[in-house]
């Protein structure tokens, strides 16, 4: 299975890198309206499985990073957005049509297969650092990128830890 996410993976984010070659804020952008989804997914299952009963430390502890992530993702968000990264018209319908399929996935996925859906979004999380990496070696002095690309580094931890959190016993 972690075959076939790369799979998929892999693909869209070429897709991604044609499209959006020279273009580094809309690809920035978009990034970031993708890499929140996951959280608002992961959080709408845990908010459900709490609903029907299933409610642990475990949960609880999950509810708050996603939750944190989530809103730290909106920052990364509102950087871009101040960088007119949303700017074009054709940047904005791509990227909310290609969200809204994202986030069904994700919720389906880490519904029946948490450490899958872990798996994507660690992946979409080291894409997203190695993207800003790349444009540091050009802009080494932007500073906010530097703490996004940071960030970008903790998310991947974190999801690291959440995943090893769901084999523990
Ligand atoms: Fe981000
Ligand atoms: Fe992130």
């Amino acid at each position: 299975m972690n075959k076939f996410n790369s799979l998929i993976l892999n693909s869209t984010v070429k897709c991604l890198d044609f499209i959006y070659s020279g273009r580094d804020l809309q690809r920035f952008w978009i990034l970031e309206v993708i890499a929140r989804s996951p959280y608002f997914a992961f959080l709408s299952v845990l908010h459900f499985k709490e609903s029907l009963g299933i409610k642990n430390d475990k949960t609880m502890f999950l509810m708050k990073e996603h939750f944190c992530q989530a809103i730290n993702e909106t920052e990364h968000l509102k950087e871009m957005e101040k960088r007119g990264g949303d700017s074009f018209w054709i940047d904005r319908f791509f990227a909310r049509h290609l969200v809204l399929l994202y986030y069904w996935i994700m919720v389906f996925y880490y519904f029946f297969s948490p450490a899958n859906a872990y798996d994507v979004n660690i992946k979409i999380e080291q894409h997203t650092f190695t993207t800003y990496s790349k444009y540091l070696k050009d802009n080494p002095n932007d500073q906010k990128i530097k703490e996004i690309a940071q960030d970008e580094l903790n998310h991947v931890q974190e999801l690291n830890q959440a995943l090893s959190m769901l084999t523990s016993v």
